[in-house]
């Protein structure tokens, strides 16, 4: 028996053999839809496709292997493989709680928390950038401002309804386009073969983008290909858009976790701004800030007068009441103290910088991890990539072998979680991404 098979069967035994449960979860076919009674109003609902990640993580629960491991979900975990807290946005936290008094259990405005959205703003604008022609509205998280800016769009937006993503991209951004009557089209992003942004597919599309369409941008941290244009080419792209008058959208998620630096992941939409587009940026603090499950984002669009932005106001204002009447205010209150007081802020930052240095740390161990084991492939991509996701080119089927064989779970596109990745799987990891690629 050859040295490979040997340390193959080891590493399989060591990996724990109860993964059968989890092969059969991952084969088990969902509930068959009886047909509905003649009676039935909802007789023409067909089943909707499950989302990718959610079930990836219900297979990761259900999976009975004491040894598990979970790389699929998108959000920061600690070298303990803990949730983190921001001892920033904890101190914010009491403080705003300590002071919140029955009066502000009322209504909050249909915008949010004033102070939340001027500080939201220049976090992503730049402290001297404030124009009255530009709004800015507390959301629900990014999702709620991706959802917002693409209700206002579908019922206002004078342009083409047709809406391009980056492929891949994070499959919301189609779900929530086409919940509002836009076309969703892809360009190029990533070139699979050389695990790097594709340039030339890219300006290729680019340039074909129909005038007056809608662009879907992530200025850093893409998920899930975590690469993004330089500066420079950013600089290409601001002019191919505005020539085209096309309106761009930013989605911004990850916003610190790419650089570390505040600035330079905003690079894109500060440019963007200088240029003088009218777009749209959602903003998230659900990963920036550990708040995921508090629901805090903003969405900005910039007009081209402060009449008509008076105007978009008033509909988005009417869009909010409709949709939700208005945004949690005590979260608004949280993230606007962080930004406001300036130990809070600093402190913030720093743990960001922190978070970022580590992912970095965990690529390069990674990297030269799977150098050592597998030195006949490439892997440099690890550490050009930036965010916390590693886009690792593994296939569907070679994921499918490390959810059934090896109770490691990803996802079906091979995101990796970054921050999954600690001292006590590394090895591991490394050692079964070699058994799998080598067969
Ligand atoms: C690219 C991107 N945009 C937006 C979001 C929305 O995040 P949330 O709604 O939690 O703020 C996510 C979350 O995973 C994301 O990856």
């Amino acid at each position: 028996m050859s040295g490979k098979v040997n340390k193959a069967m080891t590493l399989k035994r060591f990996v724990h053999n109860a993964t059968a449960a989890a092969a059969a979860a991952m084969n088990r076919p969902r509930p068959t839809c009886k047909p509905s009674t003649l009676n039935s109003f909802w007789g023409k609902v067909t089943l909707a496709p499950r989302d990718p990640i959610i079930s990836i993580n219900q297979l990761y629960k259900q999976d009975p292997n004491p040894k598990k491991i979970n790389f699929s979900i998108g959000t920061y975990r600690t070298e303990e493989n803990e949730s983190f807290i921001f001892s920033s946005v904890q101190k914010a936290e009491e403080k705003v709680f300590s002071e919140t008094r029955i009066l502000e259990k009322e209504y909050s405005p249909m915008e949010g928390f004033h102070p939340f959205n001027k500080l939201a703003y220049e976090l992503l604008f730049g402290n001297d950038h404030y124009e009255q022609s530009n709004i800015t509205v507390q959301t629900l998280a990014g999702t709620g401002a991706l959802d917002l800016g693409a209700t206002f769009l579908g019922k206002f937006y004078l342009g083409r309804k047709e809406a391009f993503i980056s492929q891949p991209s994070w499959i919301n951004h189609y779900l929530i386009f086409t919940n509002y009557g836009f076309n969703t089209k892809a360009f190029r992003y990533y070139d699979n073969k050389r695990k790097q942004f594709d340039t030339n597919g890219f300006f290729e599309d680019i340039e074909k983008l129909p005038d007056h369409s809608v662009v879907l941008f992530q200025p850093c941290g893409h998920n899930p290909a975590s690469v993004q244009p330089t500066p420079s080419q950013w600089d290409m792209i601001s002019r191919i858009i505005r020539e085209k008058n096309i309106l761009p959208f930013f989605d911004i998620a990850y916003h610190g976790l790419c650089s570390g630096q505040i600035e330079s992941d905003v690079y894109a939409i500060r440019k963007f701004a200088q240029d003088g587009h009218h777009m749209l940026v959602s903003q998230s603090f659900s990963k920036n800030m550990s708040l995921y499950g508090d629901r805090v984002g903003s969405l900005t669009i910039m007009c081209e007068s402060e009449d008509e932005a008076y105007r978009v106001r008033s509909q988005l204002k009417n869009l909010i009441i409709s949709k939700y009447i208005c945004p949690p205010f005590q979260t608004g209150r949280v993230v606007a103290t962080v930004l406001e007081d300036q130990f809070l802020r600093h402190e913030w930052i720093e743990q960001l910088g922190g978070i970022t240095e580590r992912l970095q740390r965990t690529r390069w161990q990674l990297r030269r991890k799977l150098e050592s084991v597998c030195p006949e492939h490439q892997w440099k991509h690890i550490t050009e990539q930036c965010g916390i996701f590693w886009y690792s080119g593994l296939t569907s089927s070679q994921v499918e072998t490390l959810i059934n064989e090896y109770s490691i779970y990803l996802c079906e596109d091979g995101r990796v979680n970054i921050a999954g990745i600690n001292p006590n799987n590394i090895d591991l990891f490394g050692d079964v991404i070699r058994d799998v690629i080598n067969r």
